[in-house]
């Protein structure tokens, strides 16, 4: 079934010039970059994507740290797309992520938390078209 999930490269991937290697292994899975955007997102932007961990410890930090810098917001489009590049991005612990995946070969947080993980990808059809909603309306 050919999808569309959305895609951010966080602000440490942006930070650290992984942009291109990030979208570069993205194509190279074969799978389609269909719309692209730099944007350093607002909290009410971040307060929608984020919703299902509003109250989480971590939910604060986290909305502090992706409004920090740009990210690249992108659709991506492709045969089981969704679940591919859930693949492609390893676990959300880069420090454990499977080597071969983008959080495990260039990933590692930095000290306390689980937060600099380089990439977000929608988790379900549902996300993704929720997702995309909220970054492009
Ligand atoms: P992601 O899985 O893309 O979406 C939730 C994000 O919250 C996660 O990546 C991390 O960037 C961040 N986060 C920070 N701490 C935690 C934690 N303890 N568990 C899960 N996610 C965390």
């Amino acid at each position: 079934t050919t999808e569309r999930t959305l895609i951010l490269i966080k602000p440490d991937g942006v930070e650290r010039n992984l942009t291109g290697e990030i979208l570069s292994r993205i194509e190279r899975k074969g799978y389609t970059i269909v719309e692209l955007a730099m944007t350093t997102p607002d909290r009410e932007v971040l307060a929608a994507h984020y919703e299902e961990h509003q109250g989480k410890p971590f939910y604060e930090p986290l909305l502090e740290f992706m409004s920090s810098g740009p990210v690249v917001a992108a659709i991506v489009k492709g045969d089981r797309v969704i679940e591919g590049i859930r693949s492609l991005a390893g676990t959300t612990d880069p420090t454990v992520a499977a080597p071969g995946t983008i959080r495990g070969d260039l990933g590692r947080d930095w000290p306390g938390t689980v937060q600099k993980n380089l990439i977000h990808a929608s988790d379900s059809t549902l996300s993704a078209d929720r997702e995309i909603e909220i970054w492009f309306g």
